[in-house]
């Protein structure tokens, strides 16, 4: 059995003053739960959420790292960075990176790298379009996201990092994949990475994120290969972020 991974990302939201009431009332919740949970956060609140967090049960992240160690790349984090704040996690090819910032397969895959080299665990985000799924490609593009960073890493690399299945229609929309497409999509990226490592498939922990609230989390955590949630806007509220923490 895998275990269960909720991890929130807040996006560029909170300001000191409310994340401090936030911080505390998920790190309280989550110590009852089984669930591995996270939050990731924006940059400048990282040392509020090592200062707050420490010692808990809930661990926390970014939500961007650069691909580089250091040098001339004005306004970038390096990974080396985030772990001087005790990150665990750092998210890795969100949609919106990919369509607002331009992050290409490759440059995923650099990021991701990178994470990994300096102790991070990346969560690569992949996932289809509208367009893309309404024309039938939405397996040719997770595969192809998938790839991308596994001709960079090596499939082994999986083995320390978390997947997150986001289909870009479903995230922020209110409109939810059904359990049964989601759990399609998963089982064909474990497919993928069982022909070339059966090991690192089963172990994988494969997040499903796209308007998870806490009245769709049970059914979709329900299914065999979906592994927790990447939680957008419900993580912003504590008791939604915790009834889904409780669903896992
Ligand atoms: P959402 O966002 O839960 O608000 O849809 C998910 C995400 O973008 O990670």
């Amino acid at each position: 059995m895998r275990t269960k991974l909720v991890a929130g990302n807040w996006k560029m939201h909170g300001s000191l003053q409310a994340n401090q009431a936030l911080l505390a009332r998920v790190k309280d919740g989550a110590a009852g739960f089984k669930c591995l949970s996270a939050v990731c956060v924006p940059f400048p609140y990282l040392a509020q959420a090592q200062s707050v967090l420490a010692g808990s049960k809930m661990a926390w992240g970014a939500q961007n790292v650069s691909e580089h160690a250091q040098g001339a790349y004005t306004g970038e984090v390096a990974a080396a960075m985030l772990v001087e704040f005790s990150c665990r996690y750092v998210l890795v090819g969100h949609s919106e990176r990919r369509a607002l910032y331009g992050e290409s397969d490759a440059a995923v895959a650099a990021k991701f790298a990178a994470a990994l080299q300096a102790g991070l665990t990346p969560i690569l985000c992949v996932g289809e379009t509208l367009a893309e799924r309404e024309a039938g490609i939405t397996g040719e593009v997770v595969t192809r996201q998938l790839d991308a960073v596994i001709a960079g890493s090596g499939v082994a690399a999986l083995g320390r990092a978390v997947l997150a299945y986001e289909p870009v229609w479903a995230i922020g929309t209110g409109q939810t994949a059904s359990p049964q497409q989601a759990q399609d999509v998963h089982a064909l990226i474990r497919r993928r990475v069982a022909g070339s490592d059966a090991g690192v498939a089963r172990g994988l922990q494969i997040l499903y994120g796209g308007s998870v609230k806490p009245g769709n989390a049970r059914e979709l955590f329900a299914m065999p290969d979906i592994d927790g949630g990447l939680i957008g806007g419900a993580s912003l509220a504590a008791e939604d972020f915790l009834a889904i923490c409780a669903a896992a």
